[in-house]
């Protein structure tokens, strides 16, 4: 078997397992879909009113993406990983499982950034902090984190990884758009609401 195609394979199922949605069914939080935005990812955990489920949504979902990166690192060519890097968030952001409605990508595109790069890994969770701790938008957070990846790469000297992010900052934009148009309306929930 092909090994790019291995990869995209075994990242695509991986990357496809719903976290947040196992783990509220499961804590008995109810249907993620009914609450919040309806969105599978750690943010709309959080509106269930458990932390505990929310943070480790946020670790297995960044967890999945950096797992699964590091793997193709270590058996596989760069390139492979990157591929697999790609794969992971089309697994978390269009699972067959969910008839292909999925996450935002956020966190897993945390983890596998650490995995590829951990200095940008870095970078892109302190952006993320900080535009939270400013705004109290998770989704603005994610917005501007993903973005700044870009210039991440370039101040780091990670220019192997430039173009794909680039792919999946604009993947987690096309996400957004929801999130986007509230943030414009002025409607867009604050971290911690249950809106
Ligand atoms: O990571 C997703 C976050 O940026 C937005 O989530 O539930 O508010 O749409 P949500």
């Amino acid at each position: 078997i092909d090994t790019y195609l291995f990869w995209a394979v075994i990242a695509y199922i991986v990357g496809s397992i719903p976290f947040g949605m196992i783990l509220a069914r499961v804590m008995g939080l109810g249907n993620l879909r009914d609450i919040g935005s309806g969105n599978i990812g750690a943010t709309n955990v959080l509106r269930t009113g458990s932390k505990k489920a929310a943070v480790l949504t946020l670790l297995l979902d960044a967890g999945k993406g950096a797992v699964v990166v590091l793997l193709a690192l270590e058996y596989a060519r760069p390139d492979a990983a990157q591929l697999a890097a790609f794969c992971v968030m089309l697994g978390h952001c269009f699972p067959v499982w969910l008839k292909f409605r999925g996450g935002k990508g956020v966190a897993t595109f945390l983890g596998l950034l650490y995995a590829l790069a951990w200095p940008v890994g870095i970078a892109a969770c302190l952006t993320w902090l900080v535009t939270a701790a400013v705004f109290r938008y998770s989704s603005l957070a994610a917005l501007v984190a993903a973005a700044s990846t870009v210039l991440w790469c370039h101040i780091l000297g990670s220019p192997t990884i430039y173009m794909l992010c680039i792919f999946l900052t604009a993947l987690i934009f096309w996400r957004h758009a929801g999130n986007i148009r509230r943030l414009f309306d002025r409607t867009e929930s604050k971290i911690g609401s249950k809106g």
